[in-house]
């Protein structure tokens, strides 16, 4: 049973749902605090990877162009070593707040979501107005072309490191398609995310700690042009500050009852046409 959410997070439910009811254009940043009640750790924050084990290093992008094979065979070997946040990810499933973004989108509330994390939930939870803008852990990736395929459709033969590109006259270098520090954001996905924000006239945070960059520049960017901006976050981001509502509360118990809110409001409206 979920806990009953306190006054102040009732209130801030109540005008999130409110915004969200009349916005025509509501885009998400969502990070990895969306999957923490999925049972996958967030990086940062309390009880994070890295608040924990320190922070990994920022050129592993570097590392990986400057000796791809070498690259490629220590991840084969991490792998089948195996981690306690590889099998989290392994065992996750879509939680109530991943659903209850699919729901809003259905419902016409939600135009799109820009998501930060690589573990495919929002996917199987139903979104489809979706960008996974550090990629999909699920898919490979060509650094030259950018064509992507799914990991079971590129096997990858171990005496042939690093793995080559399958499209017609490429022969770049395939790696997984999880963005890496200091690797560029791959350029479709980051237009949509621009394009998606320019037509913003609502956008709502949700477990995200907005540090990293260019993901946090979206919602900062909206809120420049007055867009209201929901933040969705049991602590304090750099963006609280700017943030119109601030809904402190985990994801997974606040945005079942911002969902349900709205629904309220679309049934009271619906005798005065609906929206
Ligand atoms: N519901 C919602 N938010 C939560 C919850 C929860 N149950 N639990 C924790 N949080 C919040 C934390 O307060 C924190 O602000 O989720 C946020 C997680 O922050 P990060 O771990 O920094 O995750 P994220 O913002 O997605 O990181 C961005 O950094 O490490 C890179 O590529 C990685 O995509 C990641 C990016």
């Amino acid at each position: 049973m979920a806990r009953v959410l306190d006054e102040t997070v009732q209130a801030a439910v109540r005008r999130a749902a409110a915004v969200l009811f009349v916005s025509r254009h509501t885009v998400v940043l969502a990070g990895a605090g969306m999957s923490k009640e999925s049972g996958i750790p967030t990086f940062r924050g309390e009880g994070g990877l890295w608040t924990t084990q320190g922070e990994p290093p920022l050129n592993q992008y570097d590392t990986f162009t400057a000796d791809p094979r070498r690259w490629w065979q220590r991840r084969i070997e991490d792998a089948r070593a195996g981690s306690a946040f590889g099998d989290s990810i392994e065992a996750a499933q879509p939680n109530a707040g991943h659903r209850a973004l699919a729901e809003l989108e259905d419902m016409g509330c939600l135009a799109h979501v820009i998501t930060q994390n690589i573990d495919d939930l929002h996917r199987r939870a139903g979104q489809r107005s979706l960008t996974e803008i550090h990629g999909n852990r699920l898919w490979m990736r060509c650094v030259r072309c950018g064509t992507r395929w799914p990991r079971e459709e590129f096997p990858v033969d171990e005496a042939a490191l690093p793995p080559r590109c399958a499209a017609p006259g490429c022969t770049g270098i395939v790696k997984g398609d999880t963005v890496m520090f200091g690797e560029p954001i791959p350029p479709l996905a980051l237009a949509r995310c621009e394009a998606e924000t320019a037509q913003a006239d609502c956008f709502m945070t949700v477990g995200t700690s907005a540090v990293v960059y260019p993901a946090a520049a979206f919602p900062i960017e909206a809120a420049r042009r007055g867009v209201p901006l929901i933040e969705v976050n049991p602590e304090e981001t750099p963006l609280t500050p700017i943030a119109d509502i601030v809904v402190r509360a985990p994801s997974g118990e606040a945005l079942p009852v911002i969902v349900a809110a709205v629904r309220t409001l679309q049934a009271a409206s619906h005798g005065e046409g609906s929206r």
